[in-house]
């Protein structure tokens, strides 16, 4: 049996040929940025399995998730990549990813799941928020055409999928009675885990592959992924993640303006260290 999988974007539709390379290649922070991210993208398919095992029964859940969203995540890994691949050819792409897939891929284990699947749902929705604040920051950060195109398509896919999560955890939130507490609990477990695991597995990947002389945690690795991150930190959109963030909880309107405006101000450490 074959599918046809409709993807939203194609990689021909990008024109990588007419990158203008002169704009981009110098920015090593934004190389550590794009090759981090095109590592982790790349890795989706590593937990999408634990993923559509843990809703099991849920056809149309698992269907979105096996069809349609580890693709267009797949895809995102692929277009970065190749993007990468044609601004930095020097550096040896498929060795920094076997690395990063070989620790990654030790990590992602169904162990890291929530046990509810509303709760996983509402960290879903967090890891959706980190990838659509990543790519807006990346958009405004360039002035590369092709790579503004390549950051709106990826941005707008990952708007998609927070939406898509957050409307069956609103499903789930009924059906499991869950309390915004738990969720608040959740929502607080998974930024905490992605600041500690995947982007910084990533990026101590991409230096290596760049600094094969100097140790993946000394003075060097702090210094140049310290820099790429302030990079990031002064580009995201705070106002925007925090709003996503705070939606499963669904404050009561009055308390929501009260908490929004004090937490932009953190919004750039949430996901960065
Ligand atoms: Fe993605
Ligand atoms: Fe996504």
């Amino acid at each position: 049996m074959s599918h046809t999988i409709s993807l939203p974007w194609t990689l021909e539709s990008l024109d990588l040929d007419r990158i203008d390379i002169e704009r981009v290649r110098h920015n090593e922070d934004l190389f550590f940025l794009l090759c981090s991210a095109s590592f982790v993208e790349s890795g989706s398919d590593l937990y999408t399995h634990n993923l559509v095992d843990h809703f099991a029964g849920d056809e149309a859940l698992q269907t979105w998730l096996s069809q349609h969203w580890v693709h267009e995540e797949l895809q995102h890994g692929r277009a970065l990549a190749a993007y990468v691949k044609t601004v930095w050819p020097e550096l040896d792409w498929e060795r920094g990813f076997q690395s990063f897939w070989q620790e990654y891929g030790a990590v992602c284990t169904s162990e890291q799941l929530e046990s509810s699947r509303g709760l996983e749902l509402a960290a879903r929705c967090v890891v959706e928020t980190g990838t659509a604040s990543l790519y807006r920051a990346l958009n405004d950060i360039t002035d590369e055409p092709i790579l503004r195109k390549l950051t709106n398509h990826i941005k707008s896919d990952e708007v998609r999928h927070y939406k898509y999560f957050y409307q069956y955890f609103r499903q789930y939130r009924e059906q499991e009675g869950l309390g915004r507490y738990k969720v608040f609990r959740a929502l607080l477990r998974r930024v905490n885990e992605i600041k500690s695991e995947d982007s910084d597995i990533a990026l101590r990947h991409v230096f290596t592959l760049c600094y094969p002389q100097h140790p993946g945690d000394g003075p060097e690795f702090k210094r140049i992924t310290g820099r790429a991150q302030a990079l990031l930190r002064r580009h995201i959109p705070a106002e925007m993640t925090v709003k996503m963030l705070l939606k499963p909880l669904d404050l009561p309107a009055r308390v929501q303006n009260m908490v929004e405006r004090p937490l932009a101000k953190v919004a750039e450490k949430l996901f960065l260290h």
